[in-house]
């Protein structure tokens, strides 16, 4: 499917000729948040297999997670994604230009890797950097290098691509990340296209413009890398939330706010907090792309991330990104994200340090139409409590750190039929009216 040379310059001409100003990003993929793996929290730029050789970037790292990712329960779910990030390639690039992976860590090649990760039902993703160098000090992607590294990775069988910006300028990068999508596409290869272009650039307006990320990427890094820890997680929530205005209206199918890896099954959270990034990032309709050990995963760790009902809230086909609703002085955060027919999640989250605290609220309080009755299940528990009406007070108890996390469905439909209202207006493009 990929096309010649010569028709492949005719294409990219064509399409640059049409492009201009702006050209959507309308490739058919990510229409609900990717799922799968990505090397970078966990494993780094670990190149030292000799050292390391379990645990070194290499292909023996991604074969044997394509078989964990396979044969554990993780792709059935949904993770379909096995993505290298940095330090896969060689110093230089070969003679006619090209990249290459390094010889001694990826001695079969990436086509290869490709084939196998194909073979058990998931999909290969690669990196690159719009730049001089890649952050880890890899050969970048300079401009006159964008379409030869497009057509590379679809040569490889890539089926995503995860392009940062290190080593470039704000001009460069305003040119290459548009430049690299209509590259992808006049591949004729279905890449989803990770940006982290917006991360580079603050995430926030003037200087980012989400209107346009949302025609050039289907994701897109708006923010700092996370690191395994809680206070790396607390930094990127109260980021996105804070910003929520900006950035909650910018989510849709297609086209996602990616706020990093989650870090659950590694060192830096306990299981509460664990848990709460799992609930948070599903709440955000962020990527849920894993970045831990599948081969050494504890059973608890792996029950959070397997969590059917959770998954099946992160992919809901809506794909509206929940809100922050509630701030609460004694520290209890609520938040909501509205789901397809008329459903809704809700997170309370307790950022307290002392013990359980026991949160008492209705769903009148928490905007919920008047009338209505709900069944609610807990996420985690997997408990249901029918009978739920608008104007019930309830509690919930929420552990230090942890969440108490809801999906609801209505019962009685309220006399305001508020869903349609917000689907409605969700398709229009304009912020959903009641959150
Ligand atoms: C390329 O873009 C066109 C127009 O948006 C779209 O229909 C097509 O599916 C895209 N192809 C690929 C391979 O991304
Ligand atoms: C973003 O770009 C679009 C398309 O070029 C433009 O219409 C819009 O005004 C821009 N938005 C902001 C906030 O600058
Ligand atoms: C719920 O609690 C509030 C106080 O917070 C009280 O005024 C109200 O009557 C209670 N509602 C019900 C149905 O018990």
């Amino acid at each position: 499917m990929v096309p010649s040379g010569v028709a492949l310059a005719v294409a990219v001409a064509v399409a640059v000729a049409l492009a201009l100003p702006s050209v959507a990003l309308e490739n058919g993929l990510a229409r609900t948040p990717p799922m799968g793996w990505l090397a970078w929290e966990r494993f780094r730029c670990n190149v030292d297999c000799r050292a390391d050789p379990h645990n070194c970037i290499s292909e023996r790292l991604f074969f044997e997670m394509a078989d964990r990712m396979a044969e554990d329960g993780w792709r059935v779910l949904g993770y379909q994604y096995i993505n290298i990030d940095d330090c896969w390639s060689a110093k230089q690039r070969d003679a006619a230009g090209r990249l290459v992976p390094d010889p001694e860590r990826f001695p079969s090649g990436i086509r290869a890797l490709a084939d196998y990760v194909h073979a058990k039902g998931l999909k290969l993703g690669i990196y690159g950097d719009l730049g001089s160098l890649t952050c880890g000090g890899y050969p970048g992607t300079t401009l006159d290098y964008v379409k030869q590294d497009a057509q590379t990775f679809a040569e490889w069988g890539v089926d995503m691509l995860k392009l940062d910006g290190c080593y470039s300028s704000e001009h460069e990068q305003a040119k290459g990340y548009p430049e690299m999508a209509r590259a992808l596409n006049a591949t004729g290869r279905p890449i989803v296209y990770s940006c982290s272009w917006p991360a580079y650039q603050g995430g926030l307006p003037p200087k980012v413009n989400y209107t346009i990320l949302a025609e050039v990427c289907n994701l897109w890094r708006n923010y700092d890398d996370i690191q395994d820890s809680w206070d790396s997680v607390l930094s990127i929530l109260d980021w996105f939330f804070t910003n929520q205005d900006v950035l909650q209206p910018a989510a849709g199918p297609g086209h996602w706010n990616d706020p990093d890896m989650l870090i659950i099954g590694n060192f830096g959270l306990s299981y509460e907090q664990s848990r709460s990034q799992m609930a948070l990032w599903t709440v955000m309709a962020a990527p849920l792309l894993m970045s831990t050990d599948l081969r050494t995963i504890s059973p608890s760790a792996k029950e959070i991330l397997q969590n059917r009902l959770m998954i099946q809230i992160n992919q809901d086909p809506l794909g509206i990104q929940g809100r922050r609703i509630v701030k609460e002085k004694t520290l209890i955060e609520v938040f909501l994200r509205p789901l397809s027919q008329a459903a809704s999640a809700l997170v309370f989250f307790s950022r307290r340090t002392d013990m359980p605290f026991l949160y008492t609220t209705s769903l009148a309080k928490l905007h919920f139409p008047e009338d209505a009755v709900y069944e609610v299940q807990d996420v985690y528990s997997g408990k249901i409590t029918s009978g739920l009406k608008t104007g019930d007070n309830f509690s919930v108890a929420i552990n230090p750190s942890g969440v108490v996390m809801w999906y609801l469905r209505p019962t009685a439909l309220p006399v305001q039929p508020w869903h349609v209202v917000r689907e409605q207006a969700h398709g229009k493009g304009l912020r959903p009216i009641l959150l």
